[in-house]
């Protein structure tokens, strides 16, 4: 396969990004037991580990006019005057293009997932957690293999987005080990759950389907881990310091508010008048829904953790999600999984084909002969 770099449409995209760092590797060495909750989801964390080569078949396709098969309605631009003009060949570029942007910031999100877990495992202080982040280590690099292997079907692909960056660049070099849990588990995976969550739900492609919910599945664990890391640290800070969280918070959530629409970077690539696509869903509906339901995973967990003061609830209200106070972050984790269980379980009912089979085992040798030489 040709590399994810190659299919950026934007040339001279650097080929690393590096992010200068300074915190203090931690040693724990009282080496107790461990909290039961941390230790709990540490063992399921070990239990549920899957391989995207078995669980998912890499032979499904994508659809050519609409890869993942969403509704129309899922187009940031549908109902425009710039959508109705289009005719079916430019339609089908828009949802390719509009897609691909989505999945790739999953992809670039979970990259940083994965540099910020293991800063994790270095900088917290406890060693139940460190336990607990050394599996979100695997799981991560395990989701950059999935979404770089259903991109790659695309055939087009773009960089992280600034905002992203700039939450991903604070998430990674502040010194402070639960910034980083802040940034990363409790708002970047929030939001990723939510929007994983609209795929998982409404994409009619069974491979994007797949993905997104075996994703979430293990996501559900690492905003868990977050919750129940965070939960016993806030109270043994002063108030001065929890305020520098929930100000930290606020300006991270409006950030991610405004960087979840589909960048104008699109409307470019393909030739729409900018500025008109932009207006519009400034003021579409169903942007406006799409924005707001982002929040329904993170506003919970703020508030379980303590960070629940005027500057944050002030925040939620004027961005109108402070309802999403009430939803219970257990039941939604059992939720995912279960989700995740059938949808395998649908899966399952079709025998492997022949050229699956094939490929597995063309990759395993491929594999082998790699650790030979
Ligand atoms: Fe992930
Ligand atoms: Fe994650």
């Amino acid at each position: 396969m040709t590399a994810l770099r190659d299919l950026y449409p934007m040339p001279d995209i650097d080929k690393h990004w590096h992010v200068p760092n300074e915190f203090e590797a931690v040693f724990d060495w009282r080496f107790d037991e461990g909290r039961t909750t941390l230790m709990h989801l540490y063992q399921k964390g070990k239990d549920m580990q899957w391989d995207a080569l078995n669980r998912i078949d890499w032979q499904l396709d994508l659809d050519p006019e609409d890869p993942m098969q969403m509704p129309d309605e899922a187009v940031p631009i549908f109902g425009s005057s710039v959508w109705d003009k289009m005719n079916r060949q430019e339609k089908a570029e828009m949802r390719r293009h509009g897609q691909a942007w989505n999945i790739s910031q999953f992809l670039q999100g979970e990259q940083a997932a994965l540099l910020a877990a293991s800063k994790i495992v270095q900088s917290v202080p406890d060693l139940d957690a460190k336990f607990y982040a050394a599996t979100q280590v695997m799981d991560e690099a395990r989701h950059v293999e999935a979404y770089k292997k259903l991109l790659g079907k695309f055939g087009v692909a773009y960089p992280m987005t600034d905002p992203l960056q700039e939450l991903v660049n604070d998430a990674l070099s502040d010194s402070r080990w639960d910034v980083t849990y802040l940034a990363m588990q409790v708002v970047i995976e929030g939001l990723a759950l939510a929007a994983f969550g609209t795929i998982r739900d409404l994409a009619q492609n069974p491979l994007a389907k797949q993905v997104n919910a075996y994703v979430m599945e293990d996501e559900a664990r690492h905003v868990a881990f977050g919750r129940l890391s965070l939960r016993d640290y806030y109270p043994e800070l002063t108030q001065k310091e929890r305020d520098e969280r929930e100000e930290f918070l606020v300006e991270a959530c409006y950030l991610m508010r405004d960087r979840m629409t589909q960048s104008s970077v699109v409307y470019e690539q393909l030739g729409l008048p900018v500025k008109e696509c932009v207006d519009f869903t400034e003021q579409s509906e169903i942007v406006k829904l799409y924005r707001t339901m982002l929040f329904q995973r993170i506003v919970p967990i703020v508030k379980d953790i303590g960070l629940w003061g005027d500057k944050i609830q002030k925040c939620y209200e004027d961005m109108g999600v402070l309802h999403y106070a009430e939803l219970d972050p257990q039941l939604l984790m059992d939720e995912d999984e279960r989700i995740a269980k059938e949808i395998e379980a649908a899966a399952e009912g079709i025998d492997p084909t022949k050229a699956r089979r094939d490929y597995i085992h063309a990759v395993a040798k491929q594999g082998a002969a790699g650790h030979a030489e």
